[in-house]
């Protein structure tokens, strides 16, 4: 594949939604097999969704019983690791760690040529290229990839499975793989996929833990979780409109103050952090932040727009 295609497909690739999903799968009418090794939590929610979508689907576990419930809703049951691969042009493992990929795929190896491997086991960047230069030496196509959604959307829409890799492989799975949920092949380099798991984790984790600071805050005032929670999710619309705007800021390295400067959120963190402290409530989530803040103003952020944090954070230093 040329440069210019593999542009065109990492393109191609980034639009995937979820109604370009379920226009491939019904378009194309010919589902193809996949075998899934690992059937843990993730891994059962894998192989019911490539049955849910029908795909033809073998799966394997050390711990054969736990493959029961899939084999009862279709699924091939494989005897060995090596029948599984055998099984389908299109393996997906899903296993605690890589050191577990690597010793169960290892003495198979040779059964994997002219397949694609899909690896959404957890793991480091380095990982990620040590995996996908050992499967291309055994003649496979490499697929790391990465769940973001935990187990409950697996097989929805709105279940986002960020993949990295062999661009073949993406494009020859896709609609195996789309029936995951919404399926993005972020470009060839395998360490992306775990680059983007621990970017997004973290993403979630900053927005969870305003989440968390703020029902305790709201708690002390009487406030139901539950009902605040429907007035927070629909503030959620302001806060992604600001990520694409700042995204644009970074990109260019300019930072007007439309959305505030770094001196204006400043004090309106330390007001967040003294009507915590008037509550009686926790004070890390504002600290952190404060801290932040802080540090780019020391930086001679102050009057520049709040997205200047980030030439803080990138230039690595850490706060004394
Ligand atoms: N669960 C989630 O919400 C979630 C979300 C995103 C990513 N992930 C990632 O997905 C991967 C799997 O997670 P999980 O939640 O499915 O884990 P899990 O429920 O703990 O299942 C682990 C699976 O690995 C198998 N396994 C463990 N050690 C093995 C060995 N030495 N040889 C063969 N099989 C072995 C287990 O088999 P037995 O049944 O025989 O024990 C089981 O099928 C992890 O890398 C995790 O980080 C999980």
């Amino acid at each position: 594949m040329s440069e210019n295609e593999r542009h065109e497909q990492s393109a191609v690739s980034e639009n995937v939604g979820s109604e370009a999903s379920a226009v491939s799968v019904m378009e194309s009418g010919e589902p193809s097999a996949v075998s899934v090794i690992g059937l843990g939590q993730m891994g059962t929610r894998l192989a019911q969704a490539f049955l849910a979508a029908g795909h033809a689907t073998t799966v394997w576990n050390r711990s054969a019983a736990k493959a029961d419930a899939l084999v009862a809703q279709g699924a091939a049951r494989a005897a060995t690791v090596e029948a599984a691969v055998s099984a389908s042009p299109l393996v997906v493992v899903c296993l605690p760690d890589y050191a577990t990929v690597s010793d169960l795929l290892g003495p198979v190896a040779e059964r994997l040529r002219d397949r694609a491997l899909v690896n959404l086991t957890s793991g480091t960047p380095e990982e990620a290229v040590t995996t996908a230069d050992w499967a291309s030496g055994n003649g496979a196509d490499y697929l790391d990839g990465a769940a973001m959604s935990g187990t409950r959307l697996v097989g929805r829409p709105e279940a986002l499975f960020v993949f990295s890799g062999s661009p073949e492989a993406f494009a020859t799975h896709r609609t195996v793989l789309t029936s995951l949920g919404n399926s993005v092949h972020l470009g060839t380099d395998p360490a992306l996929a775990p680059v983007f798991d621990t970017a997004l984790f973290g993403l979630a984790w900053g927005a969870l833990a305003g989440f968390y600071h703020a029902v305790a805050l709201v708690g002390a005032a009487g406030v139901d979780p539950v009902a605040f929670a429907a007035v927070a999710t629909g503030h959620m619309p302001f806060v992604t409109s600001l990520m694409a705007e700042h995204a644009r800021q970074i990109k260019d390295g300019r930072f007007p103050d439309d959305d505030g400067t770094v001196e204006v959120h400043a004090a309106a963190m330390k007001h967040v952090l003294d009507t915590s402290r008037a509550r009686g409530i926790g004070t890390d989530v504002p600290e952190l932040i404060g801290n932040l803040m802080e540090r780019a103003a020391a930086d001679g952020h102050g009057s520049s727009g709040i997205a200047s944090v980030v030439e803080t954070i990138t230039k690595g230093e850490r706060h004394a």
